[in-house]
């Protein structure tokens, strides 16, 4: 959560890079923007609430080559200029910018308070700049000042800061991501690598406890606890600078929508020695763990029913946060497999933390190549899906549903009618997301859009894709969406239906078909309004939106025409779908 990004180096428009770069992180964090930049008159700092996109990076930027920005997502503190970062220390010369919670705070404040500092926020991130200054104050290096403050933090950060008076970045991690990117004579460090992907793609990921520091000529890396200097590998990633564009699509999300014409077939284009291993450790582990939060947690609930129609072994789903407890099952035989968008989510690496502690082997399925994540599993395999900025996530989600169906597929022995099936599927959808039907889905959006209440049902695997069509349909357009296993509404949930409620019912062409019909008739008989999801039309069906037929990766295909939903749903109710109230894209808070 928090966007940040600091620029050093030959050209002189620091700060203007440090905004543009900022509005493609936008989906981290969005309710106020700061910028700090070092010039020839000395700091200049400019901050406010609302979006970074709104800002014209000309008109706030000042003759610079040393910038430092940030877009908040508010933790301590309401949302105020004064709370936004960019953050001054006493004398104003030191500027830092911050994402995470330093947890100990209060008793630096208090501490600093006693020394005669003065703050002008409510922040945790204010007191960083003001303990930087004394350690200045005696003396210190940039560097050596940000390495004694981060010695005496407790929580979770990355920091970016520099001296108005030392042409000098420096920048600190400790459990929120941070990338250097390398140019030409310039050096960036984001929290994610959009903000610099249109100036370089050679990038060294920092590690929890390392620091950096960069004159923009001469780069150095170190252990923050001992100061040790470090060497770090140089890493050229395969995403393109247009990949993270929206192009002529006014949304993210839609863009990243119609993206699944290709997301699944690189999904699955996997070495097929990787999956064989992956299959082989879930064969022979004692117990195998599937973890993960939000949508990519209804992905691995999805997967459950994978693995026990397609390959008859049972694998469990924890939430990430709810993991801890689970400890007690942990053993060095244990597998855990995790999965994650962005590779950055802080409740995954705590479960993560917790199964290393116990001995246990990790797989990750992530989307974001050297994210820590990826980089802290025993073996990770990627989605390829590219980068997904919208808030929501939709191709993820589908990327790693078949990911883990053709891992179901190879433990079954039958890895190639697994890819085949997916391939498939692939291209089913390719020809199902055409103009015709993008139109269809909005024509019933149109005539839902003003309810308040929409309860979706499934059976089988399409039971959490309720329960992700309810994410969806929940976080974009505010509306009160409700997920449920077809089979539980009689007991309890069908109190809720009155005439005229939108209900949607996930259907495949399989066993469950029966099933479901008589749900829906008891749904009918309640008043419900009925949309059919599935590759058949039913009499009870008010709305049809027809599937392809596409057995166990049914629930691949069926949650696309309800992320379609939720975006015109959105647009409708006038909430923009990329950046929803009180969300961030990359959860990097406990
Ligand atoms: C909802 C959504 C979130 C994420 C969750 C995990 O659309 O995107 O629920 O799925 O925050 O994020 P990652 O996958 O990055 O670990």
């Amino acid at each position: 959560m928090c966007g940040i990004f600091g620029y050093i180096g030959e050209k002189k428009d620091a700060g203007e890079i440090v905004i543009e770069g900022l509005k493609k992180l936008e989906y981290r964090g969005y309710d106020s923007w700061g910028v700090a930049m070092q010039t020839g008159m000395g700091m200049k700092l400019k901050k406010d609430i609302g979006k970074i996109s709104g800002v014209s990076a000309k008109d706030v930027s000042d003759v610079s080559s040393l910038a430092i920005a940030h877009s908040r997502w508010a933790t301590h503190g309401g949302v105020t200029k004064e709370n936004a970062h960019p953050h001054l220390s006493q004398d104003g010369t030191i500027a830092v910018v911050h994402n995470g919670i330093i947890e100990n705070y209060e008793e630096l404040k208090k501490e600093l308070m006693n020394k005669g500092h003065t703050f002008a926020s409510q922040t945790d991130t204010e007191v960083i700049p003001h303990l930087m200054e004394e350690y200045r104050k005696e003396g210190m290096s940039l560097q050596d000042a940000l390495r004694t403050a981060c010695g005496r933090f407790e929580g979770r950060y990355a920091i970016l800061a520099f001296d108005a008076t030392d042409h000098t970045l420096v920048a600190a991690r400790t459990g929120s991501p941070l990338i250097v990117g390398i140019g030409k004579g310039e050096y960036f460090i984001a929290s994610d690598i959009p903000a610099f992907l249109e100036h370089t793609r050679n990038v060294h990921y920092l590690d929890d406890g390392e620091m950096v520091w960069t004159d923009g000529k001469k780069i150095h890396f170190s252990s923050i606890e001992t100061g040790e200097e470090k060497q770090k590998r140089t890493i050229n990633i395969s995403w393109k600078a247009e990949d993270a564009e929206k192009g002529d699509f006014e949304h993210f999300m839609m863009k990243e929508i119609m993206d699944q014409k290709e997301s699944i077939n690189r999904a699955v284009h996997q070495d097929d020695k990787e999956i064989l291993r992956v299959a082989k450790e879930i064969e022979t582990c004692l117990g195998c763990i599937l973890s993960a939060c939000g949508t990519a947690g209804k992905v691995c609930m999805a997967a459950d029913y994978f693995f026990s129609v397609v390959a008859h072994r049972h694998v469990n789903y924890v939430a990430s946060s709810e993991f801890k407890i689970y400890h007690h099952f942990l053993k060095p035989e244990s597998l855990l497999i995790v999965v994650s968008q962005s590779g950055e989510t802080a409740d995954v690496l705590e479960a993560m933390k917790v199964a290393k502690e116990a001995g246990s082997k990790v797989l990750a399925i992530v989307n974001v190549e050297g994210s820590s994540i990826y980089r802290a599993a025993d073996f990770a395999l990627l989605i390829n899906a590219g980068p997904e900025r919208a808030v929501a996530s939709t191709k993820a989600a589908t990327g790693q549903m078949a990911v883990l169906l053709l891992i179901a597929y190879a433990v079954a022995g039958k890895l190639n009618e697994g890819r085949t099936l997916l391939l498939e599927t692939g291209a089913k959808i390719n020809d199902m997301l055409n103009p015709r039907y993008i139109e269809h889905i909005k024509g019933i959006a149109q005539k839902i859009h003003t309810h308040e209440n929409l309860y979706i049902i499934g059976k089988s695997w399409n039971y959490p894709m309720a329960l992700e069509s309810a994410i969806k349909i929940q976080e974009v357009s505010y509306v009160h969406a409700e997920g449920f296993a077809a089979g539980e509404l009689k007991h309890g949930p069908i109190a809720l239906i009155e005439e005229g409620t939108p209900c949607i019912a996930l259907m495949g062409n399989d066993e469950m078909t029966a099933d479901m019909l008589s749900n829906i008739m008891e749904l009918k008989a309640r008043g419900a309004l009925i949309i059919g999801v599935s590759p058949e039309r039913y009499d009870s069906f008010d709305f049809w939106i027809k599937v392809p037929d596409s057995g166990p990766a049914q629930p691949i295909v069926n949650i696309i025409p309800i992320q379609i939903l939720a975006y015109f749903l959105a647009v409708l109710r006038g909430k923009d779908p990329d950046m929803p109230r009180n969300l961030a894209k990359s959860v990097t808070v406990k």
